[in-house]
């Protein structure tokens, strides 16, 4: 035995009964163990139950830790975010608050391209470094698994300095990162009447490269009029696809431009963001088991309109959330906020908006089979929250109620 977390007085156990996902009334259904256990033997859960079913005798005293008051859960998956950045966008943020819309901004030569430019002028010790603070900060705030994506680069040379930096980072520190290539983020200034030949450079030179060296486990698209149409999405993802990597698209986002449907027809592991979803988007979804990744972040922080979760959620499409941590659209990496947010503006339960932020965002990454959940035989990869019970997640917010976080078996002061 290594570790023995004791006393738990809720375990909220998300488990998932062997699915890889949980879709409409199953979202409510946290598996909760009141005055609970769990055993962990180097990095896996091996036992979990009622405290009164456990054999304290049969543990070492250096192994146990006392969860009194504690509430106990999987830690949380961020399945969406642009983490690996330069410099920083807060002109913008006023600029919106004094009647600017993001893509007036964009117009104007903010945006993403503005992080562009910065990206393209950091070394990759810089990004590393600052990549670092931040993935140090998303583990204190309970988050034990992220997605990171390229797109801050937009050419070779700097599509491939960002996923060096994402993947050096996930070697060296101790959360786990999953990669992901997003060249089709926006036309690079240099290629602004050459449209084609980008999506070309896309294609015929960097997925071919991105693939064979694994530095990327997805492929991601900004589906979105001005940006790349559903045809050039569907012309990337499937050559990523060919050269081993998996699909999933920044859908609907400004607009419905048909991003759903198209994750829906190749077998997108997720369709992201889904503001501007339609009927038929939703129906598509939830026939082809996509995972929709909600980021009510980015709605909040933009002003925009959210997701329909509840139309979503009906439907039986396995909703996820995640914070999409980017310096234009949400400048956070609190996963317990995005709950906030899901419950009080997309009318999620806190129950569904728990399922969304761990088991159901495992599955967003492929990874629900190992985390996502506390199960025998999974990773064990846990926060300890001290509130009384797990209601007060997104109740009590712009708190960080995260006591400790135990990551590959081991437990982090944070
Ligand atoms: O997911 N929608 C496109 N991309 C990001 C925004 C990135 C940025 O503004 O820098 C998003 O919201
Ligand atoms: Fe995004």
């Amino acid at each position: 035995m290594n570790l023995a977390l004791i006393n738990i007085r809720q375990l909220l156990t998300v488990s998932s009964g062997g699915r890889r996902v949980k879709t409409g009334e199953a979202m409510r259904d946290l598996g909760i163990i009141e005055n609970a256990a769990v055993l962990i033997e180097k990095e896996t859960i091996t036992w979990i139950g009622r405290m009164e079913d456990l054999s304290m005798g049969s543990l070492k005293e250096s192994d146990v830790l006392d969860c009194i008051d504690k509430v106990v859960m999987p830690g949380f998956v961020d399945a969406h975010t642009h983490l690996v950045f330069a410099g920083s966008r807060e002109k913008e943020f006023a600029m919106r608050s004094a009647g600017s819309t993001y893509q007036e901004i964009a117009a104007h030569g903010g945006g993403i391209l503005s992080t562009v430019a910065q990206v393209r002028e950091a070394s990759k010790k810089d990004l590393k470094k600052s990549g670092r603070k931040w993935l140090n900060a998303l583990l204190r705030h309970g988050t034990t698994t992220v997605e990171i994506k390229s797109g801050y680069g937009l050419d070779m040379t700097n599509e491939l300095k960002l996923l060096e930096a994402i993947n050096e980072l996930s070697e060296e520190e101790v959360i786990s990162i999953v990669p992901t290539f997003l060249g089709a983020h926006a036309y690079p200034a240099e290629y602004k009447n050459r449209k084609e030949e980008y999506v070309r450079e896309i294609t015929d030179r960097m997925v071919p490269y991105i693939g064979s060296k694994k530095l990327a486990t997805f492929c991601d698209v900004f589906c979105e009029e001005g940006y790349f149409s559903a045809a050039d999405c569907k012309h990337i993802l499937t050559h990523a696809k060919h050269f081993g990597m998996l699909p999933k698209l920044h859908a609907e986002e400004l607009s419905a431009s048909g991003g759903a449907e198209l994750a829906a027809s190749l077998g997108a592991v997720s369709a992201d963001h889904l503001e501007h979803i339609t009927d038929e988007g939703i129906d598509a979804l939830a026939r082809a088991g996509v995972v929709g990744v909600l980021l009510p972040g980015v709605s909040f922080f933009l002003n925009h309109a959210y997701a329909p979760a509840r139309d979503l959620i009906e439907a039986g499409v396995p909703v996820a959330l995640a914070t999409d941590f980017n310096p234009g659209s949400c400048m956070s990496y609190s996963m317990p906020l995005m709950m906030t947010i899901a419950c009080t503006q997309m009318k999620l339960s806190p129950e569904e908006a728990i399922t969304a932020a761990t088991l159901n965002a495992a599955a967003a990454l492929n990874l629900s089979q190992e985390i996502g959940s506390i199960e025998i035989g999974k990773k064990a990869d846990l926060v300890l929250l001290d509130i009384p019970n797990y209601a007060f997640l997104p109740y009590h917010f712009g708190e960080n109620h995260v006591d400790k976080v135990v990551k590959n078996g081991v437990v982090l002061e944070v």
